[in-house]
């Protein structure tokens, strides 16, 4: 695991989006996987912001979400249809018929979930993942306790889950019970995961996925068994590290052409 250390979640979400901005100029018909939440929030942004200013061209570009609500309309608000339309797709050239998320609506659950695994196969896979962390460690919408080598599936959200998303929803009890999730070993098979977190909130769970032991209870600590897992924090995200002087030495010596 390679982990950046930046002063704040600004410099942080730069740093991210400068790495898929590169990977795009360099493979323009890259595979993004893509998170939800308010962790990405700042990437997408900036990667608004270079199609604009820069001509980053999306128009190539495959992209599978990594999760979304059973029973909620795609055109609910705090769907994730919705919030990808809202935050990223309707602001650059990226070609509709590219765009992957899992079916929320799906009469037959275990079909759309092998037909989302599928999907990914036939577009060779996804190059870059992004991903966020939940309060107890989940990675999409893997609860702890997911088998580490879990492919798309329904899952049942925690109480913790659904209490940290009740905003979207206006109140916990409009949360729903029931999503759809990428598995840890869909996630894995990306060529690069690139997880980000920030804030004190997010510190246990950081410090329990990046040097605590590889477990199905903290679902992101199967990173550590990723070749190529980057994760990018806020100086308060990597409070709880005990070696986070030793990942910042080794950032701040790392040659330049490593960097990128
Ligand atoms: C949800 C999403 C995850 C996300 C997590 C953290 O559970 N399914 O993909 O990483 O929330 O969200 P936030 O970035 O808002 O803290």
């Amino acid at each position: 695991m390679e982990v950046i250390i930046r002063s704040d979640a600004h410099a942080a979400s730069r740093l991210a989006a400068r790495k898929i901005a590169a990977l795009v100029r360099r493979e323009p018909s890259a595979v993004l996987g893509l998170a939800t939440g308010r962790t990405p929030l700042e990437i997408y942004e900036h990667l608004v912001e270079y199609h604009r200013n820069e001509g980053l061209d999306f128009s190539r570009v495959t992209t599978f979400n990594l999760d979304e609500y059973v029973g909620l309309d795609p055109k609910h608000p705090a769907s994730y249809h919705a919030y990808m339309e809202g935050v990223l797709f309707s602001k650059i050239n990226i070609d509709r018929g590219r765009i992957h998320l899992p079916d929320g609506l799906a009469t037959d659950i275990p079909k759309t979930c092998r037909d989302y695994e599928a999907r990914i196969r036939a577009a060779g896979g996804i190059d870059l993942q992004i991903l966020g962390i939940g309060s107890d460690g989940h990675l999409g919408f893997n609860e702890p306790s997911s088998s580490l080598s879990s492919r798309t599936r329904i899952k049942t959200l925690t109480d913790r889950t659904r209490k940290d998303n009740a905003a979207y929803f206006g109140g916990e009890e409009s949360v729903p019970r029931h999503v759809i999730t990428m598995g840890l070993g869909t996630i894995m098979d990306a060529n690069v995961c690139l997880l980000l977190a920030f804030g004190r909130k997010k510190a246990a769970a950081i410090a329990h996925a990046v040097e605590g032991p590889v477990t199905a209870m903290v679902p992101a600590s199967v990173l550590q068994m990723h070749p190529r897992a980057i994760v990018v924090l806020d100086r308060e995200a990597a409070s709880e590290l005990k070696r986070a002087e030793y990942y910042q030495w080794v950032y701040a010596h790392k040659p330049d052409w490593q960097k990128h």
